[in-house]
């Protein structure tokens, strides 16, 4: 596997490497580093609302003490709580708890605890030997944190944005690079490799720093990772640069989102001005649910939203007309949003009356950091949705005769059932994305209702309408423009168990069959779908104007990608990559589909390009296989310009889901525009 893929990744990055991928870079020298911070454990301590250790709290997925241990370099203590919360800060935490309290499984290691609701599991740096001061990382480069060296996986990068290859790379060349395209972190690979993002990869894990034992070819001082390793750095947001109005006409602050350049996640009107300022945004969109400002200068209206909740960390660009203020960053925006439009109201019957509660806590926004005080001391599912937490009528004027559903949804079988091959749902949750957000520790108090709403629209591609069992998993109450951190996460929480549940029943996201009939999570539709159909749904013809379920890569700066009705194949739109001054990178296209294990499948599409003197590459690939196209028929170098071309792979299926991905990439000087069409996935046998 491991070479497999570290010769696709060499193709896949075009002609660039065709003069040095051969030959692996000389002088390189492994580097015995060991850098990572030592620590003792200190036992179990109490948290209070104000935090013990205050500092650069962060929440993944992976938590671990060696993860928070690395987030906390520089500081005396750290601590971590809540399975998967990191905390740091310089005084010891002087109020002990038994080591019992502190039995919550970290998020990245079941056999080590990290802490639970209110308790951390404390440690402190150690310091015997040598000060971590003079601890120095490899290198430093100036307005960058080094965050270390780290897994990548092919084709989906670490870090998702523009990627470029120099044979003489440098870590000032890469960060130069990142920083022109407004990216926060960026990272170095084989020696020659540089990659932007915004966040990194929850995929990717932090290794030794030995891994990353490859020396940068433009300056064999510095290390530029290793095969499929990366050195990480990030550029910290200026504290304190820039804030986010708490609310503004009739909108509330809700949450940094989501955005695609060729799907926008609010569509209604899209405006670009020179001077943009959030009050002048939300103006504009006065007359809808939603606005979103985006990339400094982009405001964005809509009353249907998709997308999904993202660290409000990606959204560190100011606005052009008020340097204080928040506007997005790239691919993500603002989001702000009508109190009421945080309803997912539905018509489900209303059956009971509210009851009224005297001592109805008052709910004041929360900025980000603060977001966890308020857990509950155990955990999410076994809480109640408690009517005390129901907004009191002070935060909407409609709460009044709102309905007791945010308890009934509590009602919903808690853990999803598997009575089939759970691999046949090739996502682990069978969800679509917008709706796996409910249970991301991204999700906070704000976020929580436009990640309903998003889920919502998701769902309704899956035919949750004619689902009643699905529809009812949503509360039919309007939550407050900010409810408490612990009322949002049960509701999602609630949600997101709901839609497990045998009874809801939406949910194979890969299965073709899905848009018509509903199927248990993981159970195998039967009969399997006939040969000679194709099971893109008609996708890869792009003719209702979307890219329907392809998932599209982040290289959206370099190359966009739109569908276009300039020259069709067939029908009347296809798909128009357009490769501008693209020195190295590329996009990609995903599309995940089930299978039935040994029968033959075809992969094909047609193309033509404009431009036959720039080095363009496009590859079809097919995993899990690690089936490729090969290297001479990518390469569109030479290929006649303007006519029409096919490529296609066909394959016996070895599991029991495939991941179509469509490449173009390369080296274009000027432009070079490829157009795609007729896409399809059909079973031969
Ligand atoms: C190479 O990298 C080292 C370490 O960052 C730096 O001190 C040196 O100036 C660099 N050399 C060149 C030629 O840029």
């Amino acid at each position: 596997m491991d070479s497999s893929r570290s010769k696709m990744r060499l193709l896949s990055l075009g002609a660039l490497f065709l003069s040095t991928s051969s030959a692996l870079p000389n002088g390189l020298y492994s580097r015995q580093v060991d850098d990572a911070p030592k620590y003792t454990a200190l036992g179990c301590f109490l948290d209070t609302g104000s935090r013990v250790l205050p500092s650069k709290v962060i929440s993944t997925h992976d938590m671990t003490a060696e993860k928070c241990a690395a987030n906390c370099r520089g500081y005396d203590y750290f601590g971590t709580q809540w399975s998967s919360e990191c905390y740091c800060g310089s005084n010891k935490p002087t109020d002990a708890a038994p080591a019992s309290e502190c039995n919550m499984p970290c998020s990245g290691n079941p056999d080590e605890t990290c802490g639970a609701g209110m308790r951390l599991n404390v440690y402190e740096f150690d310091r015997a030997c040598d000060d971590l001061d003079t601890e120095e990382p490899p290198v430093v480069i100036s307005g960058f944190e080094y965050k270390g060296c780290y897994t990548d996986n092919v084709p989906q990068r670490v870090l998702g944005g523009i990627t470029v290859a120099q044979h003489d790379m440098t870590l000032e060349k890469c960060a130069a690079t990142c920083t022109a395209g407004g990216y926060a972190f960026f990272g170095v690979e084989y020696g020659t490799e540089c990659f932007c993002g915004t966040n990194l990869d929850a995929a990717s894990t932090k290794v030794s720093e030995g891994e990353c034992s490859m020396t940068c070819m433009g300056n064999h001082s510095q290390q530029c990772g290793g095969p499929n390793r990366l050195n990480i750095y990030e550029k910290p947001n200026p504290v304190g640069a820039g804030s986010n109005l708490e609310s503004v006409g009739d909108f509330h602050y809700a949450s940094c989102w989501t955005d695609k350049v060729d799907d926008r996640s609010l569509k209604a009107v899209d405006w670009r001005t020179d001077d943009m300022t959030v009050e002048k945004c939300a103006d504009r969109c006065s007359e809808f649910s939603y606005f979103g400002l985006e990339y400094s200068r982009e405001c964005y209206c809509g009353n249907e939203l998709i997308g999904q909740a993202a660290p409000e960390k990606d959204c560190a660009m100011l606005c052009v007309g008020a340097p204080g203020q928040w506007c997005g960053g790239p691919d993500r925006m603002n989001l702000y949003t009508k109190a009421t439009s945080t309803s997912v109201t539905t018509s489900a019957e209303v059956t009971t009356p509210v009851e009224t509660e005297t001592d109805t806590p008052t709910i004041t926004p929360e900025p980000e950091t603060t977001t966890a005080p308020t857990e509950p001391e155990t955990t999410t599912s076994d809480i109640p949705v408690s009517t005390t937490e129901l907004p009191s009528s002070t935060e909407s004027s409609t709460t009044t005769t709102q309905g007791p559903e945010l308890t009934t949804i509590t009602d919903c079988p808690p853990t999803p059932t598997y009575n089939g091959n759970p691999a046949y749902c090739y996502v682990s949750s069978g969800l679509p994305t917008a709706c796996r957000q409910l249970a991301s520790t991204t999700l906070n108090s704000r976020s929580v209702g436009p990640s309903m709403s998003a889920c919502k629209s998701a769902l309704t591609r899956y035919g949750m309408p004619t689902n009643p069992a699905a529809t009812a998993c949503f509360p039919t109450t309007a939550l407050p423009a900010v409810p408490s951190s612990a009322l949002a996460r049960s509701v999602a929480d609630s949600v997101y168990a709901c839609l497990h549940a045998p009874t809801a029943s939406v949910i194979c996201q890969s299965d073709s069959a899905c848009a018509t009939n509903t199927y248990t999570v993981g159970q195998v539709p039967s009969p399997t779908p006939s040969t000679g159909v194709d099971l893109l749904k008609g996708d890869g013809g792009f003719e209702d104007g979307t890219l329907g379920d392809w998932v599209l890569g982040p290289s959206t700066h370099l190359v966009s990608t739109t569908i276009s009705n300039a020259r069709p194949k067939s029908g009347s739109r296809g798909l128009l990559m357009r490769y501008l001054n693209v020195n190295g990178g590329g996009n990609s296209l995903t599309y995940n589909l089930p299978v039935v294990p040994g029968q033959q499948y075809r992969f094909s599409l047609s193309f033509q390009h404009t431009n036959p003197s720039s080095t363009t590459s496009l590859y079809l690939y097919v995993y899990p296989d690690i089936l490729q196209t090969p290297f001479t028929e990518a390469q569109l170098y030479g290929a006649p310009a303007n006519a029409w071309g096919t490529r296609e792979i066909t394959f016996t299926a070895k599991a029991s889901w495939v991941q179509l991905v469509l490449h173009v990439g390369g080296n274009v000087v000027a432009t070079n525009d490829v157009y795609i069409d007729d896409i399809t996935f059909v079973r031969l046998t």
